[in-house]
């Protein structure tokens, strides 16, 4: 049995920094309610974003495109009502930050009601003014490289991303632009695991993967996934918690210290 190890102080960008620069991995975490919002801050998950993955795992869509600005605000006021110390991060959904005048509007109205500290944003070069507008007016964003779910329709599917020589070298590029932009923390999901030790390397900034390898700064997954209720076929990168655990809160806990001890990714969930 894994026993929570509560968050003792706010986590803000600074203190993100600091564990990149001491080498400490952290531990992020979706949660889309209350009720799981304040399971997973006192399990220890430093991160928790109110993800576009509640379209398919709380409303049943097959992919996160339906997802509107009202559902992450109503799911974004019941996540901040179970933080104290845990950073909530919301994500931009498919169609809210078409331009940067957009994405600011949108992005300060989110903020205001919810209390989020920091908003996530899909896209590539496209993103880098939105980004610096962002970054001018005072918002802190979270950049999301690799595989983009927003784009599923574009890209045919869901892929790993950056295997090829010259989209490994797209996403480096991009992913400093990003940081000289204004952005305060990248996401990879889905990029072969020595591309994204090379990106975490390069950057200030800290880095949160998913299927991304065990050297980035940080870890995310989808709390359904760690719980193991998730509908369909398992993502690889992705682990049973529940697996031998008398609890949830048991299996968060598992989740939370095998990514700091760095026991979680191992090779089975990571892509070359
Ligand atoms: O929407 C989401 O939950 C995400 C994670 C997969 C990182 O973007």
């Amino acid at each position: 049995m894994y026993i929570p190890k509560p968050l003792e102080d706010k986590i803000t960008i600074p203190h993100l920094k600091k564990l990149k620069q001491q080498g400490e991995k952290f531990a992020s975490l979706t949660a889309y309610d209350y009720s799981f919002a304040r399971l997973v801050e006192e399990c220890g998950v430093e991160v928790v974003l109110v993800g576009d993955s509640l379209g398919m795992v709380i409303q049943g869509h097959d992919t996160t495109i339906p997802v509107t600005l009202d559902d992450i605000r109503y799911h974004g006021k019941a996540v901040a009502a179970g933080l104290e110390n845990a950073m909530l991060m919301l994500d931009m959904p498919f169609g809210s930050v078409n331009s940067p005048q957009q994405a600011l509007d949108n992005a300060s109205e989110l903020i205001k009601q919810t209390e989020a500290q920091v908003v996530k944003l899909e896209g590539w070069e496209s993103q880098l003014q939105t980004v610096e507008t962002l970054a001018h007016f005072g918002i802190a964003t979270c950049a999301h490289l690799g595989l983009q779910p927003q784009m599923v329709h574009k890209m045919g599917g869901y892929s790993v991303q950056g295997k090829a020589k010259s989209a490994a070298e797209r996403m480096l590029a991009t992913a400093v632009d990003l940081q000289g932009a204004g952005a305060d923390i990248l996401l990879l999901e889905c990029v072969p695991a020595s591309l994204a030790t090379k990106i975490t390397a390069e950057l200030e900034i800290p880095v949160i993967g998913i299927g991304a390898g065990p050297d980035v700064d940080g870890q995310i997954l989808v709390l359904q996934d760690v719980l193991n209720v998730t509908v369909g076929k398992k993502p690889k990168f992705s682990k049973n918690f529940m697996q031998g655990q008398p609890s949830i809160q048991s299996a968060i806990s598992r989740y939370v210290q095998e990514v700091k001890r760095g026991k979680f990714p191992d090779k089975t969930h990571i892509f070359s």
